[in-house]
């Protein structure tokens, strides 16, 4: 055994205190003008990580699992067809699922680098201890930062593998996906791939439950965007105070996830110096979660210049990973 543990590096590239002005500028721009909204973005902070944890884990939250049995399957497949010895991940959360891709890509004996990247620290800190201890060799280098903002701290990787899993793609508007496929695939360099996860349309009674569980995990998830402000800006958000109304956009094909003033309220958010006057009703869009279709997976990946080579779905056709290459 020559093989030793190294610790992981840690690259911040989201200062707190920047953070904290981003979210002020966000915070004024979403939910000073009407429609309201936030950028999801915001959800996840510890607690935040902590309650998606336990949504991936809900009977009705088939994504995670559907995601989990395609990587089972064909991650020895990604690996020998990605050739990669730098593994990104976006949006890394727990990574827990990465584990399948990090198996395989050691397994082929060329992994060299893991790289996962995501806005909150915290869990992003303690995945990255569990990596560099579970896979000894293999170098971490987590970073802290922003996936719509970061990308190009990427292109120092040569020969890599970008995993953007969990369906964290369809969180992103229309125009803010456009950019960042573009921004991406410019961090990419020829032969370098992309791995995407991405939830599949379908009947709308399956999609809303997945968003509205029985036990109430998703609805204490999208009021923890208000307890996030009130911690964060000195903001008087009344959780209680707002009911949770999911609803599938057909038109739109998103699921939009809102919060709706129950009786009309004021709350303070001196941190971005703002009061908002909400009347009984009124609705905060807290996130919107895209449903796809391989066909528009392939084509939005090739208006970037990225050729699909691969794509596979779970056996009820629930959910797609794509793989594809930077031309
Ligand atoms: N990939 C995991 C987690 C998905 S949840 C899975 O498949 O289960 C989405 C993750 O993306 C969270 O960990 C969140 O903190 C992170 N995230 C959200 N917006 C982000 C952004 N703009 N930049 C970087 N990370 C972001
Ligand atoms: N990427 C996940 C999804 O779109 C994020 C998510 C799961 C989510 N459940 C949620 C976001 C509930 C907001 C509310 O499925």
């Amino acid at each position: 055994m020559n093989a030793r543990i190294r610790t992981p590096h840690l690259a911040v590239l989201l200062e707190p205190d920047w953070a904290a002005e981003a979210l002020v500028t966000d915070v004024r721009r979403g939910l000073g003008t009407v429609p309201r909204s936030l950028p999801p973005k915001w959800l996840y902070d510890e607690r935040g990580s902590q309650l998606f944890d336990r949504i991936t884990r809900l009977p009705e939250y088939y994504p995670t699992e559907a995601e989990r049995s395609i990587l089972a399957e064909r991650a020895d497949a990604v690996a020998a067809l990605s050739g990669a010895r730098t593994l990104v991940e976006l949006g890394s959360g727990t990574s827990d699922k990465t584990r399948l891709l990090l198996d395989a890509l050691t397994g082929a004996g060329q992994l060299d680098r893991f790289v996962p990247v995501d806005v909150s620290a915290e869990i992003l800190t303690e995945a990255a201890e569990q990596i560099a201890q579970r896979y000894p060799g293999v170098g971490v280098d987590a970073v802290v930062g922003d996936f719509t903002l970061h990308l190009s701290h990427l292109t120092r990787y040569p020969n890599k593998l970008v995993a953007f899993l969990g369906g964290t793609l369809g969180n992103l508007y229309l125009e803010e996906r456009a950019a960042f496929l573009g921004a991406l695939s410019d961090a990419l360099s020829p032969g370098d791939h992309l791995l995407l996860g991405t939830d599949l349309v379908k009947e709308a009674d399956r999609l809303i439950s997945a968003y509205d569980d029985s036990a109430g995990v998703t609805e204490e998830f999208v009021k923890n965007a208000l307890l996030v402000l009130n911690a964060q800006l000195g903001g008087d958000f009344d959780p209680d105070a707002f009911g949770y109304v999911p609803f599938w956009d057909s038109r739109m094909r998103r699921m939009d996830l809102r919060l709706r003033a129950e009786v009309p309220q004021r709350v303070r958010l001196p941190g971005a110096d703002l009061e908002l006057d909400l009347a009984a009703g009124e609705e905060i869009r807290i996130e919107i979660s895209t449903k796809f279709t391989p066909d528009q997976i392939a084509a939005e990946l090739g208006s970037v210049d990225l050729g699909v080579v691969e794509q596979w779905t779970d056996p009820a056709g629930d959910f797609a990973l794509t793989l594809a290459r930077r031309h």
